[in-house]
C-alpha cells in the first residue's frame, strides 16, 4: 500500500468525519457531532481541551471530536459490548493495556475507560495514521463469523476490538491512544484534561 493510499486514509476523515459513524445509531449521529463541531474546531485552533457533550449518546453510538488536530472518538458501548471484551483478552495483544504510551495511568483493563459504558479513542491507525472504520456489528459477513464488534483500518486490515486493543498479528503494533479525559459530570466530558484529584 503506497504513502497515497495513507493520505487518502486521512483525508477521508477531513472530508467528512461523520461517515465513520457506524451501522448501529447512525441514525441522529450528526447531531451531536455537528452540535460539538464548532467549539471543539475552535478549541482544536489552541489546542485546548475540548468538552462534549455526551448525554444523547446512544448505546451503539459514536461521535467524533477533534482534538489537536486529531479525531477523537466517544463511543457509548452497549452491555452486550462491555461483556464481550473479557472473551476477546485470548485474540488481543495488549490485553491488559499495559504498554504505556497507549493511554493515561489511570486508564486499563479490558474497558479502557473511566465507566466502562463509554470508551474514548483517538481514532488514528497505530500502523500508518489511516482512520480505521467503526464496525460494531457482529459477525458481519465481510469481517467473519468470530467478529464481536470493534474498528477495522482499510488501509491494510488491521482489527481493534471496542476498546481499541489491536488483535495478535495484525501490521498495526499498538491499541488505539486513549487521550486524557475526564467526567465533568455524568453527561458532560472534557477531552484533554486528566480526572480532577480530591
Ligand atoms: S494504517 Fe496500516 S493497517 Fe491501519
Amino acid at each position: 500500500m503506497s504513502n497515497g493510499d495513507v493520505s487518502q486514509g486521512r483525508r477521508r476523515f477531513l472530508i467528512g468525519a461523520t461517515s465513520v459513524v457506524g451501522g448501529v445509531g447512525a441514525v441522529g449521529a450528526a447531531v451531536p457531532f455537528v452540535a460539538s463541531w464548532n467549539p471543539s474546531a475552535k478549541a482544536e485552533a489552541a489546542g485546548a481541551p475540548v468538552t462534549v457533550n455526551v448525554g444523547k449518546l446512544e448505546p451503539g453510538q459514536q461521535i467524533t471530536v477533534e482534538w489537536r488536530g486529531k479525531p477523537v472518538w466517544l463511543i457509548r458501548r452497549t452491555q452486550e459490548m462491555i461483556d464481550n471484551l473479557e472473551s476477546m483478552n485470548e485474540r488481543v495483544k495488549d490485553p491488559a493495556s499495559e504498554e504505556p504510551s497507549q493511554q493515561p495511568a489511570y486508564i486499563g483493563g479490558n474497558a479502557r475507560s473511566l465507566k466502562p459504558e463509554l470508551v474514548v479513542l483517538v481514532g488514528i491507525c497505530t500502523h500508518l495514521g489511516c482512520v480505521p472504520s467503526y464496525r460494531p456489528e457482529v459477525a458481519p459477513e465481510d469481517l467473519g463469523a468470530e467478529w464481536l464488534g470493534g474498528m477495522f483500518c482499510p488501509c491494510h486490515g488491521s482489527r481493534y476490538d471496542l476498546s481499541g486493543r489491536v488483535f495478535k498479528n495484525q501490521p498495526a503494533p499498538l491499541n488505539l491512544e486513549v487521550p486524557p479525559y475526564r467526567y465533568d459530570d455524568d453527561s458532560t466530558i472534557t477531552v484533554g484534561l486528566d480526572p480532577e484529584t480530591a
